[in-house]
């Protein structure tokens, strides 16, 4: 069965039983203590805590929805045959209209008789301190002929609540046995009995209260990628006809990472960015608009941001969600990801360059080229097929964050955690992007440096290498005798008049040997490629140009940005070669 057919089925069944059916909130839920959609009954938490009234609203006590949820929890695992970041959750809602009976029902007859599938198996709640066991859901299955009943406790078979405190309660969860043999939860059906006045991690620390509420509600979930694979009849989800289209359009042969789990990141990922940015978010240095950059530089690294995937995936979900369905919104998924590729995608290579270089990394290097280059840790993880991190864990890469954090945060309690370095969203640890801000920084001021140097030492000076990390720029050019502390200070002054005119920064590309003829500074160690990119200084008011250099970027847009540059160290780095070391500040 078509996943189109699988959606329209599923609301139709619930729609014959006295369920409204409401459109898919935005991925951006009202809730300011939660990120994310993550769930159907984010929408409605108002209607189960009594907040809200849903005659008034759906006209009828239960309503049926297709949801776009997102769950960051998941990104480590997606590349496998079940797990997704953004998925759609097909679930039927009711707030004190029916209850487990009419519950299970509905789930069990959809499944076996709408859809024709097998149940392999069913979980129920085994009961805890605080809530007693279900058995009145396992009498209800065995009711209906699924003999093979488990029992599972809080963290597996106990819902919610999502954010800062809501409806919660057990649930039960159906399996059903994919292509390979292999048991997959499909569907969750939660009741929600009771109001936790804490969150979910408080609740399960025993440091919250589950207060019963006065109307028990229905809340369940179906991820429809999951329904679909078993309904096709696949091995995962990828081969779904939600995914096929996609990831037959992925060629990332070029990128050297050509697996098939490399596929799988980039189809999961470009759903979710463009259904991410079709709902109004953009890239940015923190919360959602940091996960969607996340998400976009991890395609990057496959050199595969571009726009025949993203409409491929417009192509694909349009019919079904209106949002995609708007030229004036395809072109802006499509150049919103395009600035983000030209913005980051240079600094990006350099980082991946030099974690080719180094090899295996262990957490501290890898937390290393997080701050210098921005490489998140899923990007060092799955480069070149893991080789580089193999024994890399997200619980190293955390408590390095976490280390560097109590460094710089010096006693800040703001949300942001330190000088915004990072926040905890209650799923994920994100940190911004103030470092790639620095890093960038300190790259347009080794540009004025090596101009300033070949100012003040003359056109011998040549560039012999650089390295630039988050807290300071290192450049080495070939000069025979040590820099004197004057002509260091004149150096510094150079650079400094050159920010304080707040020259404007900007780039061309163009042939190498037309670069060549304007006579653009180079490392000419290295090799380039037939076209490059030439960064040009220059004063906006009298033309003048005060730096000219090959170089991939990214820079500032002018030099105001910079900051005061500088010197903190001149010495030898090996013969008839000199070393500075500089900061902007
Ligand atoms: N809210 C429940 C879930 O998402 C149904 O699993």
């Amino acid at each position: 069965m078509q996943s189109s057919e699988i959606r329209q089925k599923f609301l139709a069944f619930f729609e014959a039983r006295g369920h409204t059916v409401v459109p898919s909130s935005s991925l951006i839920p009202d809730d300011p203590s939660v990120l994310l959609t993550t769930a159907g009954m984010q929408q409605f938490k108002p209607y189960y805590t009594g907040d809200a009234d849903p005659v008034k609203d759906f006209k009828s006590l239960n309503t049926v929805s297709v949801q776009k949820s997102f769950r960051t929890s998941d990104i480590d695992e997606v590349g496998d045959e079940t797990h997704l970041t953004f998925f759609e959750m097909l679930g039927n809602f009711s707030f004190g209209g029916y209850f487990k009976e009419e519950a299970i029902t509905y789930g069990h007859d959809f499944i076996t008789q709408e859809l024709g599938l097998a149940i392999s198996y069913v979980t129920v709640f085994k009961g805890s301190d605080a809530v007693p066991k279900d058995t009145e859901s396992e009498n209800i299955w065995k009711s209906l002929g699924v003999a093979d009943v488990r029992e599972e406790g809080m963290e597996d078979v106990f819902w919610g609540p999502t954010g800062a405190s809501g409806p919660c309660g057990p649930t039960t969860e159906i399996y059903c046995t994919n292509a390979n043999g292999k048991d997959v939860e499909i569907w969750n059906i939660v009741f929600n009995e009771f109001l936790c006045n804490g969150s979910r991690e408080q609740l399960l620390a025993g440091n919250a209260k589950l207060i019963p509420l006065e109307k028990k509600g229905i809340d369940t979930g179906m991820g429809l990628e999951r329904l679909a694979m078993i309904s096709q009849n696949k091995k995962n989800i990828f081969e779904t006809d939600l995914f096929a289209p996609i990831v037959e359009n992925i060629d990332i042969r070029a990128s050297g990472r050509n697996s098939e789990k490399g596929k799988r990141i980039i189809a999961d990922h470009a759903r979710a960015i463009t259904f991410l940015l079709a709902d109004g978010v953009r890239p940015s240095n923190k919360g959602v608009g940091y996960v969607l950059r996340r998400l976009m530089r991890r395609l990057i690294i496959y050199g595969v941001q571009d726009a025949l995937l993203f409409d491929t995936v417009i192509d694909s979900y349009k019919d079904f969600y209106e949002e995609l369905n708007d030229e004036n919104n395809r072109d802006e998924i499509i150049r919103v990801a395009a600035n983000e590729y030209g913005k980051f995608g240079s600094t990006l290579g350099r980082g991946l360059n030099e974690l080719r270089r180094i090899g295996e990394v262990d957490a501290k290097m890898a937390f290393k080229l997080y701050e210098s280059f921005g490489l998140p840790y899923e990007m060092i993880k799955d480069f070149d097929d893991g080789k580089n991190a193999k024994n890399l864990t997200r619980e190293a890469f955390d408590e390095e964050f976490r280390k560097h954090q109590e460094i710089s945060r010096a006693g800040a309690t703001a949300k942001f955690g330190g000088h915004g370095l990072y926040m905890k969203t209650g799923e994920v640890t994100i940190r911004d992007e103030s470092e790639v801000e620095k890093v960038t920084r300190l790259h347009t001021a080794t540009h004025l440096m090596h101009a300033a140097l070949r100012a003040v030492l003359g056109p011998e000076v040549r560039q012999d290498g650089s390295d630039i990390t988050v807290e300071r720029t290192r450049f080495d050019f070939r000069f025979g005798r040590k820099v004197a502390p004057e002509e260091l200070k004149k150096v510094e002054e150079w650079v400094n008049d050159a920010i304080s005119r707040d020259l404007k920064v900007e780039y061309k590309e163009m042939a190498y040997e037309e670069a060549l003829v304007e006579g653009a500074l180079g490392f000419f160690k290295e090799k380039y490629p037939p076209r490059v990119k030439v960064y040009t200084m220059f004063d906006p008011k009298t033309g003048e140009i005060f730096s000219k250099e090959f170089c991939g970027g990214p820079h500032v847009g002018h030099t105001g940005e910079v900051g005061r540059f500088r010197i903190v160290k001149e010495e030898s780095s090996s013969a008839g070669v000199r070393r500075i070391r500089g900061v902007v500040e």
